[in-house]
């Protein structure tokens, strides 16, 4: 079967490179690459941008390149001209130009983090976003870029991603070890919603399959403590390892930098839509090669 033209951005990511991994016979990627050792695309460059798209029979973008340090971003808090608002915000604003122009739709990835935290129950696609640091507020201005776009799209919201094989780029699970191993304390009043990105590439893939449009969180509806998450590595991996518990409570007395306490995503919508079940987070701690 001839292989799907898909053009991305950040398929050398965490995430991305997922995607790229596992439907490497079915797509024919063309990625936007700033690290290509000839010809790097840059998204903040919207010349480069419309080149590559003009260039790329594909009806699809899959938007994942992002300025993901959420801590770096905090660090340039109100700078329109840091790399974190210009990869984030500008780049977003070229990709749905160059969209625009060239006919294509658009899967835009973004963040849990566009919420406050505040929230004691699971966020859900119609709560309203009110980030509380630079990274999701950057983020949340990319969703409305999107959203006002002319060309089709689809926002697929995740939370703390993890894979099943090592990436050199540290994943929420590698971190919790490497932090049980220092004796770090595992918060037991922090939540969120693991995204086991080995289904998340099959939601992209659902999206283009089926064509769908519009906003969706797409971790896998669970909502889970860093101490809990600890445990249950340890648990699944068989690992002799002892676990501090700490709170980010009280940790927050200790820093300027904002945290949201819970970012984990209601996934109903998504879960119902979908062809294929996802993984509980149990079972695909153990499908982790640590
Ligand atoms: N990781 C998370 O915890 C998390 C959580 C929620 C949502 N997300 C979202 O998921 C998406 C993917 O995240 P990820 O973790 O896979 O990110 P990542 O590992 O940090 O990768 C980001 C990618 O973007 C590329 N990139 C950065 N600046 C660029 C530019 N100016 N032009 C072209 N490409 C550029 C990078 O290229 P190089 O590698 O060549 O530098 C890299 O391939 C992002 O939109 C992120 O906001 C991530």
């Amino acid at each position: 079967m001839a292989k799907t033209s898909l053009l991305t951005t950040g398929l050398n990511g965490l995430v991305g490179s997922k995607l790229a991994q596992v439907y490497a016979d079915q797509y024919d990627f063309s990625n936007l690459d700033i690290s290509h050792p000839t010809q790097p695309t840059d998204i903040t460059n919207y010349d480069q941008v419309l080149a590559a798209f003009e260039n790329s029979p594909a009806e699809w973008v899959v938007h994942f390149a992002a300025f993901t340090d959420v801590t770096a971003a905090w660090q340039q808090t109100g700078d329109k001209n840091g790399p974190a608002y210009k990869v984030n915000v500008v780049g977003t604003q070229n990709i749905v130009k160059a969209a625009e122009i060239t006919h294509k739709k658009i899967i835009h990835l973004s963040t849990a983090f566009v919420f406050d935290g505040k929230k004691t129950d699971l966020y859900t696609e119609s709560d309203t976003p009110q980030p509380i640091e630079w990274y999701g507020q950057t983020k949340l201005e990319a969703e409305q870029v999107v959203q006002n776009s002319q060309s089709p799209w689809c926002i697929l919201r995740i939370d703390f991603p993890f894979r099943s094989d090592a990436f050199p780029r540290p994943d929420i699970v590698r971190k919790t070890v490497a932090n049980i191993d220092k004796g770090y304390p595992l918060f037991t009043d922090h939540h969120f919603g693991p995204t086991y990105i080995d289904d998340f590439v099959k939601v992209i893939d659902w999206v283009i399959r089926t064509n769908q449009t519009g906003l969706f969180h797409a971790s896998n509806g669970e909502s889970w403590t860093d101490f809990d998450f600890a445990t249950a590595i340890v648990k699944a991996q068989q690992l002799r390892k002892e676990i501090k518990s700490g709170s980010l409570a009280e940790y927050l007395k200790t820093t300027n930098r904002p945290y949201q306490q819970n970012t984990a995503l209601d996934c109903s919508k998504l879960i119902k839509a979908i062809d294929f079940a996802l993984t509980p987070i149990n079972e695909a701690l153990t499908k982790v090669q640590l």
